[in-house]
């Protein structure tokens, strides 16, 4: 009897099928009403009592063996049987490729001008403490120049707002870090201003910063002009003085255009320039505000807008579209 189960355990475990009918029959064979376990099961009482044990574990495992191999068998059939159907010569699913959003293509290119010629890139948080978006920055409490950026303020913490420019990040570098230094800082900026066609309370900023000794206003003029160069290929800039409380003196960039078409003449009012950043050299009261000795060093910053920038460069006409994720007006940007 125990050599029967041996020889039918062997069975059950070299049995394979994928078809359905023969593993409904398998089932049958062994686990049906009529079947071989329950013969054996009957036979149970006519073992002699001191082999009761050892034949019981041996029923008990070709039990197991057959459930085992029946599960097998289901899965293996679920698959295969979607195997069958699945016409596996039709095209796949289309899988949509993403693209670059405007904003990061013209950050990064960005990044990559001035990483050439030495600056690192530098974070700062988004929401910010007063020090490091205004005091630090020349602009104490009630200093009027705090009413040209409209904040949001936390309203939990008067300190903690959400930065109103990306000139907090040159605070916390100068900090952290002994001149020289030089570093570029791209993010997120924030201002709570009506949402135009011109203007967004959200939109992105990249900072410059390049702090060492003998720092000119003419290295300034001449990196701002190796970025214009680079970036439109346009070389001609004009600096026009201007007020920033954190530095001194002040500029605002201009870069000829030109006038070759009917939107040049639209976009720069007919005058063939048009503003891309604000700039100067640091002010000596915020190199104090870091503890940065300014009888030895001396540096300039320089702040732009990245949608006016991708604006130009793209011919686009509204500062809305970066932020409403049209694909119509994404999916032209998957070749850049
Ligand atoms: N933070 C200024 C703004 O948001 C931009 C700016 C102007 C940054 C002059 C500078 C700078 O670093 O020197 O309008």
């Amino acid at each position: 009897m125990l050599e029967k189960i041996d020889a039918l355990l062997v069975e059950v475990e070299n049995f394979s099928s994928i078809n359905k009918d023969e593993i409904e029959q398998f089932r049958i064979k062994f686990s049906g009403k009529k079947g071989i376990i329950n013969d054996i099961l009957a036979q149970f009482k006519q073992v002699p009592n001191e082999q009761k044990k050892e034949f019981g574990q041996k029923i008990n495992t070709l039990k197991q063996a057959v459930e085992a191999k029946l599960e097998g068998l289901k899965s293996a059939t679920t698959s295969s049987i979607l195997f069958e159907k699945d016409d596996l010569t039709k095209p796949g699913f289309p899988s949509e490729l993403g693209s670059r959003h405007p904003i990061n293509l013209v950050k990064n290119r960005i990044i990559e001008i001035f990483r050439s010629i030495g600056f690192a890139v530098a974070d700062g948080p988004e929401i910010e403490d007063d020090w490091h978006n205004f005091t630090a920055l020349n602009l104490p409490e009630y200093h009027p120049a705090r009413d040209m950026q409209d904040t949001f303020f936390i309203e939990t913490n008067p300190d903690l707002l959400l930065r109103t420019h990306t000139s907090s990040v040159q605070i916390r570098y100068m900090e952290e870090n002994e001149p020289p230094m030089r570093i570029l800082s791209p993010g997120r900026v924030f201002r709570n201003e009506a949402i135009s066609s011109r203007s967004h309370c959200i939109f992105h900023q990249i900072e410059g910063l390049y702090i060492d000794q003998n720092v000119s206003f003419a290295d300034l003029k001449q990196t701002i002009q190796f970025f214009t160069t680079e970036l439109f290929g346009k070389s001609k800039i004009r600096l026009r003085p201007s007020y920033f409380p954190f530095t001194e003196p002040s500029a605002e960039v201009d870069v000829y255009w030109g006038l070759n078409s009917e939107t040049d003449y639209r976009i720069t009012k007919g005058t063939g320039w048009l503003e891309i950043m604000g700039c100067g050299m640091v002010d000596p009261a915020v190199l104090a505000n870091v503890n940065i000795d300014a009888d030895k060093y001396s540096g300039y910053a320089f702040g732009m807008g990245i949608e006016r920038i991708a604006m130009l460069m793209y011919q686009m006409s509204d500062i809305r579209m970066f932020f409403e994720n049209d694909k119509r007006m994404l999916e032209q940007f998957k070749t850049l």
